[in-house]
This record gives structure tokens, C-alpha cells and sequence, in this order.
């Protein structure tokens, strides 16, 4: 039956939320109807036969197809990054086999029993830690978002990426577990004139980062743990820093040296790379933080509407400044602005989850979204950043992203 109040209703949230309810309940009617007239056939023998064995290591359903995509390979097999399937993840943690991957010289297999963590530089006693010993110290385990700086940095260059995936699949969230590294290095003994701790890597590429001891001492951890498991191989096992809110590469993986100094070391990887062009020539010396960003991740590029009625618009906010204090999603391209609700809990340098309820009237829609921060910070428009950046820059893209949807329910990039 047709409720009078159906049309009137077209665009009002909490209308399209009740007619949703109305047809839930019809559908659930129907299924009470089915199971009065043929009771019998669904406790008959047809699809009893026994299931598949159990298995001492979990996979996900052969129905289930979500997968990384490489993004750019590098010369070298195991170099370059692979993406995370925004648009077909629930929540906010992301499973660890779809955790995005960025290597400069490939995966290395490190025997966890063999792996050495050295501290030295300016401390009292240089030392040496096995992974047994990492371990016997207290543990805290949390929830951080790690996103490479590179992430979106095609729409700096007029390219637009066409799906959540291909421009923000450069960001995931994990659980990580492990030990303070200000832990380890007041076991150290910091001396006084200490400013910055250079933090390296054991593959091949040896990636060096320099950070400030003030972060180090604050909340970086020495991850062993990801998701209730060991670090996976792609993540940095048997171990890795983990710089909360921090550009994805000066998490190191594969942490195997500590170096504690007076000033950064200005390594390649922090000086030939990984800094900011600005549109007037100069760079950012450095640019730890990984700024507001938010994306619709469902209705989204790549994806397809079955017709106009009741959806949810979903996606994934983070900001690595402050706590995520709103959303804000348009269907109109900018002209009218929504909060959406933020799934709790929403925590400093985690994903956070957002949703609204919306009402698809047919007609071609620009849906978008927009984060802002507890320090304020608003994510800018793509032609915000471009005004301040230009077009040769490569690193923390952070613009809003929209999604075009036509009639037909396809979408598309805007
Ligand atoms: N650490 C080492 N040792 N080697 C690397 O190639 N890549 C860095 C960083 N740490 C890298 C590294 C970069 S550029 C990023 S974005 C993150 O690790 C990616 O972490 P992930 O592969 O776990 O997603």
C-alpha cells in the first residue's frame, strides 16, 4: 500500500528511515507467511549434507572477494604499494590481510628469534634488545589509523582517482600492540642533550626517519602486535614503530636501530623525499601530520544504485591533529551540508566511522563529505589546496572527494 506521506517525505532523513522500517516488516511478513505453508520443506533432508572441515588457521568466505590493488609497482618486485578496499570494509578496523602495503625494497623474512633492536647515540648504556625482551615489558594496545603520505596524490595532478580504493586506499587502521618506546629508551637512560631519535629499518632500502624526542616520548609505539595476531610480514614483523597521527613513512618497519641525537639526521628519506612542494617552489621542511581527511566509501565510485529510495551514505574520517569532532556529507555538490552520525568510539589518530540515512530521489546527486577536527581544522576543497600547493606537489592530499551519481545509478568520480 502507498503511505500518503511517501512523497512528502522524499528528502527527510528520519522519513526515510521509517519507510525502510515499513518495509522491513513487510518483508518479514511475507517470510512468516512462507514458513506457515511450508513448514515441512525446510526441515526436510535437501542441503544437510555435512559442511567443510574445520581449519587451524581462519579464511574468509570463497564468496568474498575484496582485495589490495597495487597502485604504483616499483622497479624491484616487492617495491611500491598496494591499496585497501575502502568501499568494502565495515567498521573501522581494517582485516590485516586487506591492511594497505608500501615497501621501498620488499618484504624481508625476519626469524623473530634472530631480530635485534639496538639503542645508542645519546643515552647512558647502549643496549640491545631480543624480541623476548621487548616482550617482558608492559603492553598497551591501540587503535591507530597509518596512512602513507602519497595517498590521493593523483588529484594533485588532475587526475582523478575513481574509486574510494584507488584515492584513499593509502590509509588503514589497525589495532597495534606493543611496548612505549619511551619505555625502552628510559631504560636507556636519555641524556640531556637530547632532541630527536633516528629510527631505521632492516630491509634493504634501510629507511631512516628522524623524530622529535618530545613524540617519541608522548605516544609512538614499538608494535609487535596487529589485530590480536603478530605484526604481519607486510607490516613490519617481527616489529615496527608506530607514530600516532604521524605521515605513514616514518613508521619504520622492520625497526632494527634506535639512534638518539642532538638534532634530525636529515637522511634521503626525509630530505630528497617526503617533503611538501608549495606552489611557490619552496617545501616544507618537514610535515609530520597527517591532516582532517574524510571519504564516502558507499555510494561511491565504481559502484551502482539499484533505484532511487532509502540508502545509507557510509564512509571513514580521521585527522591526525585532533579527536574527529564532525562530518558534514552533501548530496549537492556543496550547496547543503548534513551531520552524520560518528559511530562511537571516536578516538585521537583512529578511523572513525560516519553514516546517514538518505533518500535517493532518482535524480543525478554529488555526494561528498567533510571532516573537521577538535583543533578546528576543516578539510579544505580540492581547489583550496591546489591554490596553496600547486600541482607539482606529490604528499598529504587531504581535499575533499566527490562522487557523481546519475540517473542510470552509476557512480563515478566528479
Ligand atoms: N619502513 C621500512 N623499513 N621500509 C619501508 O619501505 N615504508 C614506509 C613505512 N615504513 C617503509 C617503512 C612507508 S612509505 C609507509 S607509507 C608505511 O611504512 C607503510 O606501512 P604499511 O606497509 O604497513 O602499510
Amino acid at each position: 500500500m502507498k503511505h500518503k506521506s511517501t512523497d512528502r517525505a522524499k528528502d527527510d532523513v528520519s522519513h526515510a528511515d521509517s519507510r525502510g522500517r515499513r518495509r522491513f516488516l513487510a518483508a518479514t511478513t511475507a517470510v512468516a507467511a512462507t514458513l506457515a505453508g511450508g513448514l515441512t520443506d525446510l526441515w526436510g533432508d535437501e542441503g544437510r549434507e555435512p559442511g567443510v572441515p574445520m581449519r587451524p588457521y581462519g579464511e574468509r568466505s570463497t564468496f568474498e572477494k575484496a582485495a589490495r590493488k597495487s597502485s604504483r609497482p616499483g622497479p624491484l618486485s616487492g617495491t611500491g604499494s598496494t591499496l585497501t578496499p575502502l568501499e568494502s570494509l565495515y567498521g573501522i578496523i581494517t582485516p590485516s590481510a586487506l591492511h594497505f602495503e608500501r615497501h621501498h625494497s620488499g618484504v624481508p623474512m625476519i626469524d623473530p628469534d634472530k631480530h635485534e633492536l639496538l639503542i645508542h647515540g645519546l643515552v647512558e648504556k647502549p643496549l640491545v634488545f631480543k624480541m623476548e625482551e621487548i616482550k617482558r615489558f608492559p603492553s598497551v594496545s591501540r587503535i591507530y589509523f597509518l596512512e602513507c603520505s602519497g595517498s590521493g596524490a593523483g588529484e594533485y595532478q588532475g587526475d582523478p582517482a575513481p574509486t574510494p580504493q584507488q584515492t584513499a586506499g593509502l590509509m588503514s587502521c589497525s589495532e597495534w600492540t606493543g611496548v612505549p618506546l619511551s619505555t625502552l629508551l628510559r631504560e636507556a637512560g636519555v641524556k640531556p642533550s637530547a632532541k630527536w631519535v633516528l629510527a631505521e629499518g632492516g630491509d634493504a632500502s634501510r629507511n631512516a626517519r628522524s623524530i622529535p624526542l618530545e613524540k617519541v616520548m608522548d605516544d609512538v609505539l614499538v608494535a609487535y602486535g596487529q589485530n590480536g595476531e603478530a605484526v604481519r610480514p607486510e607490516q613490519g614483523y617481527p616489529i615496527r614503530l608506530i607514530v600516532p597521527g604521524w605521515e605513514g613513512n616514518i613508521n619504520v618497519k622492520w625497526l632494527q636501530r634506535l639512534h638518539v641525537l642532538d638534532q634530525p639526521a636529515m637522511t634521503r628519506d626525509e630530505s630528497a623525499d617526503y617533503d611538501d612542494l608549495l606552489a611557490n617552489g619552496k617545501s616544507y621542511r618537514f610535515s609530520f601530520v597527517m591532516e582532517a581527511k574524510s571519504i564516502v566509501t558507499r555510494p561511491a565510485g565504481g559502484q551502482h544504485l539499484a533505484g532511487a529510495g532509502a540508502y545509507e551514505i557510509t564512509g571513514l574520517a580521521w585527522s591526525g591533529r585532533a579527536r574527529v569532532a564532525a562530518v558534514e556529507i552533501s548530496a549537492d555538490g556543496g550547496k547543503n551540508w548534513r551531520k552524520a552520525e560518528l559511530q562511537q568510539p571516536v578516538l585521537k589518530n583512529a578511523a572513525v566511522r560516519f553514516r546517514l540515512p538518505w533518500n535517493w530521489d532518482g535524480n543525478e546527486a554529488v555526494i561528498g563529505s567533510r571532516c573537521t577536527d577538535e583543533s578546528g581544522y576543516v578539510q579544505p576543497t580540492h581547489e583550496q589546496i591546489i591554490a596553496a600547493r600547486g600541482t607539482h606537489a606529490r604528499f598529504h592530499y587531504n581535499g575533499i572527494k566527490w562522487w557523481r551519481l546519475q540517473k542510470s545509478g552509476e557512480l563515478t568520480y566528479a
